[in-house]
C-alpha cells in the first residue's frame, strides 16, 4: 500500500481514495470503499480502465509492446525455453532447476491419457460438431470423471487438477479433431515431448507410420509457448469470475474455453483464415481494406488490432519468423492463401488508417498461417489456442483461490430500465 491517494469530489462530499503502486505499469486507484463512502458506483463496461484483481503472473506494456511472464520477456522464453518449462514458470513463479523440470514433465506425462469412458462421451456429439463445442463439453465433463481433484480447498487436489488439465487438453483437442474427420482416436505417446505428441495424436493413423518432423514440433511448441498466458484478457477474467463462486476447476476452465471461442478473442485465428479465403486473390485486397476503413461498414480485418498492444504484438514478432521457417520447410511459400496473407500484411502496415489507429497484425494472424501450412483445418485453430492457454487459466485460477481475501465477483450496473410500476392485468394491456 502506498502513501499516495486520490481525492474525488461528489457534490459537497470529498472522498479520499488510496492509490496502489504496482511493480510495473500505471498506479491503481482503490475504489473498493467508494460505494460505502460516496453512494456511487463506477462505470467501465469492457474494463478499459479497471484492474479487476492483483496478480504476479504476467505483465504487458502495450505501448512498448512488451509481454513478461513472471518478469521474463516472451521473446527470450520463445527462443530459449519451451512450453512445459513456461508452464512450470507460470504455475510456480520461478524457472525450474533441471530436477524440478524433469519431475514436472514426468508428472504431466503421467496424466496424458483420458478416462476410457470419455471415448463414449465424444461419440455422443454430432460428427460435424465444431471441435470447440466438443472441447467445452468434454472439459466441463472432466468434473464427472475426476472427482478426486475437484475440492478447491485441498492443496493437493488443486495441484492434481492443474496437472491433469495441462496433460489432458492436447489429448482431448486431438480427439475432438479425430472425431470430426471420422478417424480413430490416437493414444498419447509418452516418449514424445508435449508438442510432438500433440502432432502425433492429430496426424498419425493406425495404418501408417508417422514421424514427427522436429522443425514442425518446435513451431508447434512455440505456438503453445506464445499463447500460454496473457494477463487479464476476456477468457482469463471469465475463469476468475467463475472460480470466485467456488466452482470446480474443470467447470472454470470450460467457462474460459467458451469465452475464448468468440471471434474477437481466440476465434480470431479461424476468422482470419476464413477472411483470407474470402479475399481469395491478391488483387482483391484493396477492396477489403477499404471495407475495414469504412465507418459505415462494421467489417474488420481479422488478425489486426489489440485492446492492449498499441505497438507490434511481441508474440506476433516471434511467430512471423516462425511462419517463414515453417512455410519454407513445407515448400508452400507460393500457396495462394499465404500470398494473400503476406500482401495483406504489407498493404495494411503501409496504410495510414492502420498506422494512425496503431492496428498491427496480432498473434492470431501468424498462428493461423502456420497452422494452415501444417495441415490443421481452420476449426482446430481455436482449440489449439485453448489447449495452450489452459496453463495460464489454471495459474490465474490457483493464484485467485489461494487468496484468503477472495470475494465472489459481483459487478454492479448503471440501470437504465423502467422504474417501479404496477403489474397490468392482461385484459388491460
Ligand atoms: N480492422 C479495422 N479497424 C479496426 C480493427 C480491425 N481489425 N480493430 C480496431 N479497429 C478500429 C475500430 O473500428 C476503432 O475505430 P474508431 O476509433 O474509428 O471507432 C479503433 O480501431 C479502435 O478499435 P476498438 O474496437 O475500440 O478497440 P478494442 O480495443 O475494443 O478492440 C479488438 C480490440 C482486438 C477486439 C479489435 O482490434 C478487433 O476486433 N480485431 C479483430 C479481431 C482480432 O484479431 N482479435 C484477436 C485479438 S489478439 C488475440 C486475443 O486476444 O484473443
Amino acid at each position: 500500500m502506498s502513501d499516495k491517494s486520490a481525492r474525488l469530489i461528489i457534490g459537497n462530499k470529498e472522498i479520499e481514495l488510496p492509490i496502489h503502486t504496482p511493480t510495473a505499469g500505471p498506479d491503481v486507484i482503490d475504489i473498493t470503499k467508494l460505494y460505502a463512502q460516496g453512494d456511487v458506483f463506477t462505470y467501465d463496461p469492457g474494463f478499459t480502465s479497471t484492474a479487476a484483481c492483483d496478480s504476479t503472473i504476467t505483465f504487458i506494456d502495450g505501448i512498448k509492446g512488451e509481454l513478461l511472464h513472471r518478469g521474463y520477456p516472451i521473446d527470450q522464453l520463445a527462443e530459449k525455453s519451451h512450453f512445459l518449462e513456461v508452464c512450470y514458470l507460470l504455475l510456480y513463479g520461478e524457472l525450474p532447476s533441471a530436477t524440478e523440470l524433469e519431475d514436472f514433465e514426468a508428472r504431466v506425462t503421467n496424466h496424458t491419457m483420458v478416462h476410457e469412458q470419455m471415448h463414449n462421451f465424444f461419440r455422443g456429439f454430432r460428427r460435424d460438431a465444431h471441435p470447440m463445442a466438443t472441447l467445452v463439453g468434454v472439459v466441463g465433463a472432466m468434473s464427472a470423471f475426476y472427482h478426486d481433484s475437484t475440492d478447491i480447498n485441498d492443496d493437493w487436489q488443486r495441484e492434481v487438477a492443474a496437472i491433469r488439465l495441462i496433460a489432458k487438453l492436447p489429448t482431448i483437442a486431438a480427439m475432438a479433431y479425430k472425431y470430426s474427420v471420422g478417424q480413430p482416436f490416437v493414444y498419447p505417446r509418452n516418449d514424445l515431448d508435449y508438442a510432438a505428441n500433440f502432432l502425433h495424436m492429430c496426424f498419425s493413423v493406425p495404418a501408417e507410420k508417422y514421424e514427427v518432423d522436429p522443425i514442425l514440433a518446435r513451431a508447434m511448441d512455440r505456438i503453445f509457448t506464445l499463447h500460454a498466458d496473457h494477463e487479464q484478457n476476456a477468457s482469463t477474467s471469465t475463469v476468475r469470475l467463475a472460480s470466485s463462486s467456488g466452482a470446480n476447476p474443470f467447470a472454470c476452465i470450460a467457462a474460459g474455453i467458451a469465452c475464448l471461442w468468440g471471434p474477437a478473442h481466440g476465434g480470431a485465428n479461424q476468422a482470419c483464415l476464413e477472411m483470407l479465403k474470402e479475399i481469395g486473390t491478391v488483387d482483391r485486397i484493396p477492396e477489403f481494406i477499404a471495407r475495414a476503413k469504412d465507418k459505415n461498414d462494421s467489417y474488420r480485418l481479422m488478425g489486426f488490432g489489440h485492446r492492449v498492444y498499441k505497438n507490434f504484438d511481441p508474440r506476433a514478432t516471434v511467430l512471423k519468423q516462425s511462419a517463414d521457417e515453417v512455410l519454407e520447410l513445407l515448400g508452400v511459400e507460393n500457396n495462394p492463401l499465404l500470398q494473400v496473407a503476406k500482401e495483406l500484411e504489407k498493404q495494411a502496415l503501409n496504410d495510414p488508417y492502420f498506422a494512425e489507429k496503431k492496428l498491427f497484425p496480432n498473434v492470431d494472424f501468424y498462428s493461423g498461417i502456420i497452422l494452415e501450412a501444417m495441415g490443421f483445418p481452420t476449426s482446430m485453430f481455436t482449440p489449439i489456442f485453448a489447449l495452450a492457454r489452459t496453463v495460464g487459466w489454471i495459474s490465474q485460477w490457483k493464484e485467485q483461490i489461494s487468496d484468503p481475501n477472495l470475494k465472489i465477483g459481483r459487478p454492479r450496473q448503471l440501470y437504465t430500465g423502467a422504474t417501479k410500476r404496477d403489474y397490468t392485468d392482461i385484459e388491460n394491456r
